[in-house]
């Protein structure tokens, strides 16, 4: 039996380090924010297919905690893009039935686009299709240590610490452990993303930067999640005994 919170009933709950932005418009000789932007539609590409390839909750990271070290200059360009997508990705999620959540924290983010995230949260939270989660200000350690310390002192469980981390991270009780894990832009590490639900994350790498990736490869590498055998620390059945 899968543990609690990997029930794929509702669907796969893929998660995306979406990479590579920066080093696709480097080798076009433009700004990195000309990657960013073509990020965005590679987003929409994906977000567009995923319901229809069994996807039922689908978590993307868009800015780590860690990015504000970046340039001003680009993280002004990012914060500006997240302004202008999530206004018009509410109006595509209300028609398409997306649910679109923020995770991550908000208190360092500009008042306006908390309240557009807001405005996208309650407008489309009766879509059942998709479940798309953008992480924003996000650190999967700063999620945890937030979560242990709302902890009692006693009396916590595995799922009930899942409650309190789905919490920390804006999600009250929407609690998913990630069935797999997708990086684009070659590189192979976590970046401090979804530490605790990927504990039995399939994981899944590619050298495809994340502005040319499409509707295409997300197939080609749902067929690969086909093709592996999870075993959740058990013996798979056939070789029991
Ligand atoms: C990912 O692309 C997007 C964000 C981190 C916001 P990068 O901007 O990290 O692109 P590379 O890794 O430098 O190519
Ligand atoms: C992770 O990518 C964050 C996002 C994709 C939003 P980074 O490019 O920031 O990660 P590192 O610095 O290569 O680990
Ligand atoms: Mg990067």
């Amino acid at each position: 039996m899968p543990p609690a919170g990997s029930d794929t009933a509702g669907g796969l709950h893929v998660a995306i380090i979406m990479d590579g932005n920066g080093r696709w418009a480097q080798r076009r000789s433009l700004r990195r924010a000309a990657g960013h932007r073509a990020g965005v539609r590679a987003v929409r590409r994906v977000v567009e297919s995923a319901p229809s390839m069994g996807i039922g909750a689908l978590t993307l990271y868009a800015f780590s905690s860690d990015n504000w070290q970046r340039p001003k200059g680009e993280v002004q360009a990012l914060m500006r893009l997240l302004r202008e997508f999530i206004p018009s990705e509410t109006r595509r999620s209300v028609r398409n039935g997306v649910r679109l959540r923020m995770i991550g924290r908000r208190d360092r983010l500009d008042p306006g686009l908390v309240r557009s995230i807001e405005k996208a949260e309650a407008a489309t939270s009766g879509g059942r299709a998709l479940d798309l989660r953008l992480a924003i200000d996000y650190s999967a350690r700063d999620q945890i240590l937030r979560a242990a310390s709302a902890l009692e002192a006693e009396g916590a469980t595995r799922e009930s610490f899942d409650r309190r981390l789905a919490t920390a991270g804006g999600l009250g009780d929407g609690y998913r452990d990630v069935d797999f894990l997708i990086r684009t832009g070659g590189e192979q590490r976590l970046s401090d993303f979804l530490l605790w639900e990927c504990a039995y994350a399939e994981l899944y790498f590619t050298p495809v930067m994340w502005p040319d990736f499409t509707a295409a490869d997300l197939e080609t590498a749902l067929a690969e999640f086909q093709r592996r055998q999870r075993r959740f620390g058990q013996v798979p059945e056939s070789s029991a005994g």
